[in-house]
């Protein structure tokens, strides 16, 4: 029995070892940490279970006989995160530099299958050199299998994806198809044709950095919803990502213990607003101060930086929070915090996540650019995802909401169930100096006038009661008393129950 017993510590020794000392140490070397010390980091102490351990691969072209490693370069298993179940794969760059191989996507394609049986998020650390070159169209079919499972698994479970090392190629496509995608700065990168490629076909010359790294994703493509400096800030705020989410869609977040009272006054929120209508002022505050404790877990935070998306709670519930930011561009929608926003409100919805939206909004972006982007369709895609959400939605406008952008910034007559303005909401179908221009364009080289005629304007509806007085707005609520508001209205909102018609899908203009 003990030899027995020795050779299964010898087995899963040698599985642990990965591909050796030598290739741990520049693993170290390159600030990287391994598969398994990812795994440590991510998930409870002691809660990792491993699954298929001794799997090998079963190429034999190109020496492949004789390069056998167990485990074939990713370690899969489920785990907890603060005690809650969650399925994990992470890729071992030290085997063979993480290739996926057939059995290798048989292993991930395993942890999924049991993720979507069981209703669990999955978790995938991303650090591979691709398709594994000696197995050929296998290869490509191991991936081809694990994308039809991100997409089967897709509003059924959470799925996120964190970038540690190379992702490069069509194995992008797996990431791309999860919820959510974070990358560590200088170490990881991500693009469908590196640089050298890139050089044949185009002549551009680029880094592999500056085509596919942490700023590139997070700033200008968005591919990518956050980066981190190392490999631990990134599993830890992962794990503090995980804690706001249901497990599955069938599940309601987590209700977590909070130590802030829901009617807590914020005085300073009456004077946020400044008294010119043209100065900005900074949204996150009025976020933090609704939010418990004032935490606050923001995505895509460097892009599209005139909306704000994220995670608060209230009263220990998740809440998602959709914020126009006066601080860039006035807080105008256009076609990126269009996208940002729409991709964020259809998560939440098909994960039972309420949605709060804060509005100072003075329409869309005008411009060529805007039009020939085609700012319609993009803008279209947050008003689709909107008018189509089904869970409880809370929206509060505390000053513009001009035009067409207040049609699409959750009013009630796309579907938000509570409505509130601020005293110094401006509700109109443009801002007061161009309505008098175009009502008064033959007296426009009167300036006089025209000020007296903007004046005008501004007093019959740069307020929010002519839309009160319509039951458009539920309540003109005082800036101080937000948090209880809000707080009020989402407990209100806890047994909301929408039938929808049957259809097989919606035809989003994607
Ligand atoms: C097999 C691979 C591999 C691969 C790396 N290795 N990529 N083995 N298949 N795709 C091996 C190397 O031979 C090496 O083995 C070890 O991993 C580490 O690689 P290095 O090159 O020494 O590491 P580094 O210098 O850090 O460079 C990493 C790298 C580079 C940039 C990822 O290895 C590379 O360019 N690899 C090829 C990438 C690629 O073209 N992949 C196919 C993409 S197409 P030893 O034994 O020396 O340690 C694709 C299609 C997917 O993925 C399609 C889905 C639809």
């Amino acid at each position: 029995m003990r030899a027995v017993l020795e050779q299964l510590e010898f087995r899963r020794a040698q599985a642990r070892i990965g591909g050796g000392q030598k290739r741990v140490d520049a693993q170290h070397a390159k600030g990287k940490l391994t598969a398994r010390e990812r795994l440590l980091v991510l998930l409870d102490e002691g809660s990792f279970e491993e699954y298929d351990m001794y799997v090998t691969h079963r190429a034999t072209d190109f020496g492949m006989a004789e390069q056998k490693v167990a485990g074939d370069g990713v370690v899969t298993g489920w785990g907890t995160i603060n005690g809650r179940l969650v399925y994990v794969f992470s890729q071992d760059f030290t085997v063979l530099g993480g290739s996926l191989s057939e059995t290798h996507a048989q292993k991930i394609c395993k942890i999924m299958d049991m993720a979507v049986r069981n209703g669990a998020p999955v978790i995938g650390l991303n650090d591979s050199g691709g398709a594994r070159i000696q197995e050929g169209v296998a290869s490509l079919a191991g991936y081809a299998d694990v994308f039809k499972r991100n997409v089967d698994a897709s509003g059924v479970i959470p799925q996120i994806s964190v970038i540690m090392g190379p992702c490069a190629g069509g194995a992008v496509y797996s990431p791309a198809m999860t919820d959510f995608i974070f990358m560590v700065r200088d170490s990881s990168y991500m693009f469908v044709t590196g640089p050298d490629v890139v050089k044949t076909v185009t002549n551009e010359i680029v880094t592999a950095e500056e085509l596919g790294g942490a700023a590139t994703h997070t700033q200008k493509s968005s591919v990518a919803d956050g980066a981190f400096e190392n490999d631990i800030e990134a599993l830890e705020e992962v794990r503090r990502l995980f804690d706001f989410l249901p497990l599955n869609n069938r599940e309601k977040p987590p209700v977590r213990p909070f130590y802030d009272d829901p009617e807590r006054i914020e005085l300073r929120l009456d004077t946020l607003v400044p008294e010119s209508a043209n100065k900005p002022y900074d949204m996150k505050e009025l976020i933090t101060a609704i939010a418990d404790e004032g935490d606050f877990f923001e995505l895509q935070a460097a892009f599209a930086r005139n909306i704000i998306t994220g995670y608060l709670r209230i009263e220990g519930r998740t809440v998602g929070v959709v914020a126009n930011q006066p601080m860039v561009l006035a807080g105008c929608l256009d076609i990126d915090s269009s996208r940002k926003a729409a991709r964020f409100v259809r998560f939440c919805d098909a994960f039972d996540i309420p949605i709060l939206t804060l509005v100072d909004v003075p329409g869309f972006l005008p411009g060529i650019g805007q039009e020939y982007g085609g700012v319609i369709k993009h803008g279209a895609k947050l008003l689709f995802a909107y008018s189509q959400a089904t869970v409880p939605m809370v929206t509060l406008i505390t000053r513009k909401a001009y035009g067409g952008a207040y049609d699409v910034m959750a009013s009630k007559h796309i579907g938000a169930d509570i409505n509130y303005a601020w005293p110094t909401a401006q509700i109109a179908v443009m801002g007061a100096k161009g309505a008098a221009e175009i009502l008064y364009r033959s007296e426009l080289g009167d300036p006089a006038r025209l000020a007296a005629h903007t004046k005008e304007y501004e007093q019959r509806f740069a307020n929010p009661f002519i839309a009160a007085e319509r039951g458009f707005i539920d309540e003109v609520i005082m800036p101080h008393s937000s948090r209880k508001r809000i707080a009020r209205a989402f407990a209100a909102l806890r047994g909301k129950n929408v039938e929808t018609r049957w259809k097989k899908h919606d035809t989003i203009p994607l």
